[in-house]
């Protein structure tokens, strides 16, 4: 991996003492920021990944949200299907699915500027912190996308889009009546897989072990997906993944990482 720039923080501390702004939906106008239910209720209820959080973002991140989400931004409201190759110029385009803060995407942006991100949360303040290191950094090759990308893989992604799938540190749902809420799950592959170009890579990790025990699980069951590791198990933490937010705080109370490397069929 290339040397990551020295102005993407590692993780990038919270803006400490800036003053905080409430987002509201007043806050940004159409088109000028990212929209608080950008699907509406048009789809039916359902079943979500995310927890519904209050969203506070600093001046900073709302200042980045208005330069740069009219031309880096886009809400997923699942009613047109998007033309990657118009967005990115061309570039083989990757999917990172909860990106949270962004200093993890922005890093790995930096050191490989001939693939393009698609980044996508429902955090707005992490919305914000992305587009200003995007921003701060010349990053062109990132766009972040707000909502849920279980609408943008069904609703607004054509077949055979995606170069690859990340997902670093989904939400654990450690209760046994949450489980369902996790994201890894037969149901979600069988939504990526047919987006995914043929050999393109599913990258996930995971500090929760019985969480990465159902991901090796499913995705080993899952016809359309094939472990890159001979021995059928957890794959070598790739070098071009940098630490994440999330997982430093599961490595300060102990906690073993697991990556699992999966291509499409
Ligand atoms: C535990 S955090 C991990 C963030 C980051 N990857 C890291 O490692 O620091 C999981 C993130 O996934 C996002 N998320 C969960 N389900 C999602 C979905 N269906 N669509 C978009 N974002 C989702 C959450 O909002 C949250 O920011």
């Amino acid at each position: 991996m290339s040397e990551q720039p020295e102005n993407i923080p590692h993780p990038a501390p919270e803006a400490q003492g800036e003053q905080r702004v409430r987002r509201g939906s007043q806050r940004f106008a159409p088109g000028e920021g990212p929209a608080p239910d950008p699907a509406g209720s048009h789809y039916e209820r359902r079943i979500r990944s995310f927890q519904p959080r209050r969203s506070r973002v600093t001046t900073g991140q709302a200042e980045a949200l208005l330069k740069r989400w009219p031309d880096w931004g886009l809400d997923i409201d699942g009613a047109r299907v998007l033309d990657l190759d118009e967005m990115f110029g061309g570039l083989p385009v990757v999917l990172e699915i909860g990106f949270g803060m962004g200093e993890a995407t922005a890093q790995m942006a930096a050191a490989d500027p001939g693939t393009g991100i698609l980044a996508v949360d429902v955090h707005t303040p992490g919305q914000g912190n992305l587009l200003g290191l995007a921003d701060r950094n010349g990053l062109t090759n990132v766009r972040v996308a707000n909502g849920d990308a279980i609408i943008l893989l069904r609703e607004m992604l054509p077949p055979e889009s995606l170069a690859g799938c990340r997902v670093y540190f989904p939400d654990p749902w450690p209760k046994a009546r949450h489980h369902k809420r996790r994201l890894i799950q037969p149901d979600f592959l069988t939504l990526l897989a047919p987006r995914l170009v043929k050999g393109g890579l599913l990258h996930c990790a995971t500090d929760w072990e019985p969480y990465a025990e159902q991901m090796l699980e499913v995705l080993t069951a899952h016809p359309d997906f094939e472990n890159t590791q001979a021995d059928g198990g957890y794959a070598p933490r790739p070098g071009f993944r940098p630490l994440t937010r999330f997982e430093g705080q599961g490595l300060d109370k102990g906690h073993v990482v697991h990556d699992l490397l999966f291509h499409r069929v």
